[in-house]
């Protein structure tokens, strides 16, 4: 068996078509949707997501500014700005790239994004709606691995779904999400983590397994059953003398293994990556709709 490849690329051109439309009708209505990007500090790979975001925005005709901010920014002029964008009427959508410098608190920064404005769904009032299942704004790489399996017709109603990680990005607003009574969803999800006894006991048993640790290559073929689905969240650079920047992108799962016992997989580079940005356009439309009407 080789596994059906889950390409990110497609899904996530779908949806530009699909933003790109309702930007254009929200723009007939005059409202113009914006986008605002907090990058504090000089992360490398901070600036690539940062840059990817802006070039997407720009294809289906949202308005980006992002504010580039020195690492030495304290958390109180950091809280000021999000409280000035929180009433700026022409903002609608906020976002604060992270990770953010070690002296400034996620935390209380996430915290104090307006949750109307909250792009990235990590508000504690949208994590919560999710929580109980009437979501606002849902984090955006659980909300692009759903679209994902949708779009590829993964089935997902009574599928065992374990997800190795419990991270506030991935792991739990996943299970939040395929936890749903909803049609499309009720999934039985198992969280894995760093302190789970025996990850492959869970692993070998599972129709979709999610790897969302951060571990290059953590998942092997002996951890899975045969038929499964992979979705390989993780990023990492692995040194390999022989590639133009030294290092190249891998997964947390091993994919050429898993490629000949999965019925699917996602690819890294490729996979999960541009649905997250899909999934923040998405949102950004949301928020700009729901700003748009208070106006
Ligand atoms: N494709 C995308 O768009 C996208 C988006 C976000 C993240 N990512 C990638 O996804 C990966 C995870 O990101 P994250 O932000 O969720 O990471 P994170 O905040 O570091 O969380 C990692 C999670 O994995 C668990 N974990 C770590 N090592 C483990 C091990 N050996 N066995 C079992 N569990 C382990 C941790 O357990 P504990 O809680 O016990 O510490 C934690 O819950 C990273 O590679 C990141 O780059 C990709």
């Amino acid at each position: 068996m080789t596994a059906t490849l889950l390409e990110g690329k497609p899904v996530a051109e779908k949806i530009e078509a699909e933003v790109t439309e309702e930007a254009a009708g929200l723009r007939a209505e005059g409202v113009t949707p914006n986008l605002t990007v907090v990058l504090v500090g000089d992360d490398p790979a901070s600036k690539v997501y940062v840059g990817s975001k802006e070039k997407a925005c720009k294809r289906v005709g949202i308005d980006s500014t992002t504010l580039r901010l020195p690492a030495s920014l304290s958390q109180g002029d950091l809280l000021r700005l999000i409280g000035d964008l929180n009433h700026n009427q022409a903002v609608h959508g906020i976002l604060v790239q992270l990770p953010l410098p070690p002296e400034i608190d996620p935390n209380a920064v996430l915290c104090a994004v307006d949750p109307a404005k909250d792009v990235d769904g990590f508000a504690p009032e949208n994590m919560g709606k999710l929580l109980l299942g009437f979501p606002y704004t849902v984090a955006c790489t659980p909300a692009g691995i759903a679209r994902m399996l949708d779009h590829y017709e993964v089935p997902l109603d009574g599928s065992n779904v374990v997800i190795i990680g419990r991270s506030n990005i991935v792991g739990k607003p996943l299970a939040a999400l395929l936890v749903q009574k909803t049609k499309g969803r009720n999934c039985t999800v198992t969280i894995c983590h760093s302190r789970t006894a025996d990850i492959a006991r869970h692993t070998r048993d599972a129709d979709i397994v999610v790897a969302a640790l951060g571990s290059p290559g953590f998942l092997r073929a002996d951890m899975v059953r045969p038929g499964c689905t992979v979705v390989d969240v993780g990023i990492n650079r692995v040194e390999d003398p022989a590639a133009k920047r030294g290092y190249r992108l891998v997964g947390d799962a091993d994919f050429d293994t898993i490629l000949k016992k999965a019925a699917f997989i996602t690819p890294v580079p490729g996979g999960v990556g541009p649905l997250t940005v899909g999934m923040l356009l998405k949102n950004t439309l949301k928020v700009a709709r729901c700003c748009g009407c208070k106006a």
